[in-house]
């Protein structure tokens, strides 16, 4: 019997009820397929933070390094700033552990009616790979002038050869691994005068490494258009950290709802835990109801599954939402529906266990 001892972090806002209903869903499909979970508490949020004036202890990451996969929420609450929260638990998470595929599927589920016209399960179903540890996001740069006219802000976005080759080679090789030999790239290469035009280089030199994937190059702003007008033309995106960002929104956005959506935060050679975490952050809006989607939560549980090397039982938990949305009788409100998070969450589970 496989046993794996899982790092959970609800964090702030509905990760606190998502999650839950994640690790009901974990041991529901643990008990099918002989595997055996140990779920360690971390309460760490923008709570920690203003008892503590940190986001997490000093000794945190350590504490996390020895888990098998870190299950995480949501991070950021109004009364926190933003940049504070989450440069002091979710980003160096990310960082620390060299998590450097941010992996994002963009699926149109049954049963889920999107707000574009037409589409059916199958014409949207495509992989966001984004790159996770450089990029945009930096802490490169400063503020100088302050208070005078000539007051100005700079803010350096770093793209290693080393980064940005084992991206797109994760890219590459990932659309090999699923059957989709097509990679589309997006950069604004006509804008942004180092980075992206490098981005670009780079790319080419790793598809000529692989001369069965077909490639697409496409500027961001028309690949955002083609995202809503072409969805079908999609198989595996890979973009810098910010665009790529931006594009695991977008996607989801154009299936109906950013509630179901997961991720992956990946190191590929395993050398440190894994993060997996729904895409969307902790809804302030509408935290404490209980009406928050958990599928996000749950299908990132999935995809973690699938990362410890629990396929099946992965595959599962996928077969499980899907044939819940597809029956339609419960849905949260982003879903047109009227249940509670704690509904849904336990109609997958009960799906799992007949
Ligand atoms: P958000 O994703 O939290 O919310 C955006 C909108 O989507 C809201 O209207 C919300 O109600 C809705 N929504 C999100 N998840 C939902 C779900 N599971 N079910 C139903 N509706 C859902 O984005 P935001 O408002 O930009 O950010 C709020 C806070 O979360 C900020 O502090 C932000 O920095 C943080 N954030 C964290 C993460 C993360 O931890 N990975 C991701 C995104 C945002
Ligand atoms: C995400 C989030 C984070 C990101 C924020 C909260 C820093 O939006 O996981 O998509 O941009 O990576
Ligand atoms: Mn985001």
């Amino acid at each position: 019997m496989s046993s794996y001892e899982i790092a959970v972090l609800p964090g702030d806002g509905i990760g606190g009820e998502v999650m839950p209903e994640a690790l009901r869903v974990l041991d529901a499909v643990a008990g099918e397929y002989g595997t055996s979970f140990t779920f360690r508490h971390f309460d760490w949020s923008c709570e920690t933070y203003r008892e503590t004036g940190r986001m997490m202890p000093e000794d945190g990451l350590d504490r996390l390094r020895d888990h098998d996969s870190i299950l995480l929420g949501a991070v950021g609450y109004p009364g926190v700033p933003d940049h504070v929260s989450l440069w002091g638990l979710l980003l160096p998470i990310r960082r620390e552990f060299d998590q450097y595929v941010n992996l994002r599927p963009v699926r149109l589920l049954p049963g889920v009616t999107p707000p574009v016209r037409d589409k059916q399960p199958g014409d949207i179903d495509f992989w966001v790979v984004r790159e996770n540890t450089e990029g945009e996001y930096s802490r490169l740069g400063g503020r100088q002038g302050e208070g005078t006219p000539a007051e100005m802000v700079l803010q350096t976005a770093v793209f290693t050869r080393h980064g940005t080759d084992r991206i797109l080679r994760y890219a590459f090789e990932f659309a090999e691994r699923i059957g989709k030999p097509h990679v589309t790239s997006g950069t604004k290469s006509n804008g942004i005068y180092h980075s992206m035009p490098y981005w670009d280089e780079r790319f080419r030199a790793i598809a000529a490494e692989h001369p069965d994937v077909a490639v697409d190059q496409d500027h961001i702003d028309i690949l955002c258009a083609r995202f809503v007008m072409s969805p079908e033309r999609f198989d595996v995106v890979v973009a810098s950290n910010l665009f790529g960002d931006i594009l695991s929104d977008l996607g989801p956005g154009v299936t109906g709802t950013i509630g179901v959506a997961p991720s992956g935060n990946i190191n590929p050679e395993r050398r440190f835990p894994s993060t997996f975490e729904p895409v969307h952050g902790s809804a302030p809006d509408i935290a404490g109801r209980g009406i928050a989607n958990p599928i996000g939560q749950i299908w990132s549980a999935a995809m973690m599954l699938d990362h410890l090397g629990e396929q099946e039982a992965g595959a599962h938990v996928v077969r499980a939402i899907e044939s819940v949305l597809a029956a339609g009788a419960v849905r949260t409100p982003d879903l047109g529906g009227t249940a509670s998070t704690e509904d849904l969450g336990k109609a997958i589970a009960a799906e799992i266990t007949g």
